[in-house]
């Protein structure tokens, strides 16, 4: 059974695109009895906030708050943070590192001191670097300093490999584990359709294949700039995965999933912060799954490590 937090209190900081989708899936979902949308816009923030509380009527029974104000957020069990410049077409995620990495020092300090007890959930890109920077700021344990990381990524790569195997996507298991960017990489070998491993699935149904597979990476490492290109920014989808992300802290789930935390010797690899597969509760971020992995893949892996922790040293000089 799962049980949900009585009263629990989530403060979204970011009225924009994605912190405003995050807060509609968030209402759908009844996460929280409790959302305050943090910005420092505040007439953006108080308009969010009163489109999305005159729906109240047809969500489980919650309260919103648009506030210009961080106090507001005092006392929350998750502070989800998406404030930060918006990739523009043509931009990596990674060239946004310095703008967000002086954002964070400002923005993390008074939301810790106000809600030490929080779990910090951080959707802002370059999302693992954010991460680090934000447990290094925030002086918080690791467990309780959480990336989004791939769990959106692993979605795409779940409705891709759905559609092409004419399955339902809850019947399909596949990570996107490494870097929320351009190095990261579908974990082909652990993948499985309704239980049946995906390669012996190739084998016996003819479909997929390793040049269908290398398309289906192509287009999930490219999805966001698709998106980017034709409307600016993306927002529905990670507004779902950060609500999902939220659902196994609050419901108390020990959901795995690919967020990003740091690494502490998994596979060998610490010191950055990564998304892998990583049970999630009220604790926060925990235990990280040592799956099996190709040589590849883990080489993959390891380079996807290197890019997150260059960027990271290279913001440090
Ligand atoms: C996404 O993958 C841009 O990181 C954002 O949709």
């Amino acid at each position: 059974m799962t049980v949900q937090r009585e009263g629990a209190k989530v403060s979204i900081v970011g009225a924009g695109a994605v912190g405003s989708s995050l807060a509609y899936a968030a209402l759908m979902a009844g996460v929280a009895r409790r959302v305050v949308l943090q910005d420092v816009n505040e007439a953006k923030v108080k308009a969010e906030a009163l489109d999305l509380a005159h729906g109240s009527q047809f969500f489980p029974e919650a309260s919103i708050l648009g506030s210009a104000d961080v106090a507001a957020t005092e006392h929350s069990d998750v502070v989800v943070i998406t404030a930060g410049a918006k990739q523009k077409p043509g931009q990596t995620r990674l060239d946004l590192a310095e703008s967000t990495v002086r954002l964070m020092t400002h923005v993390i300090p008074p939301l810790v001191e106000r809600s030490p007890d929080a779990i910090f959930l951080l959707v802002t890109n370059p999302v693992d670097v954010t991460t680090q920077v934000a447990l290094d700021i925030s002086g918080l344990p690791q467990e309780r300093v959480i990336g989004s990381g791939t769990v959106l990524d692993s979605s795409r790569l779940r409705q891709l490999l759905a559609e092409e195997c004419d399955v339902a996507v809850s019947n399909v298991h596949a990570y996107v584990c490494g870097e929320h960017g351009d190095t990261e990489i579908p974990l082909w070998t652990s993948s499985s359709i309704g239980g049946v491993p995906l390669l012996d699935w190739e084998r016996s149904t003819g479909r997929l294949g390793a040049a269908k597979r290398d398309e289906i990476a192509h287009r999930v490492v490219n999805a966001a700039y698709e998106v980017i290109a034709g409307k600016g920014a993306t927002n529905y989808a990670i507004g779902l995965a950060g609500t999902r992300i939220l659902q196994a802290i609050l419901r108390d789930e020990h959901a795995v999933l690919p967020v990003s935390r740091r690494l502490d010797g998994w596979y060998g690899l610490s010191g950055m912060c990564m998304s892998v597969p990583t049970v999630v509760s009220a604790a926060g971020a925990g235990r990280q799954l040592e799956l099996p992995l190709s040589d590849d893949e883990l080489a993959a892996l390891r380079a996807s490590a290197a890019t997150i922790r260059d960027t990271a040293e290279r913001l440090e000089r």
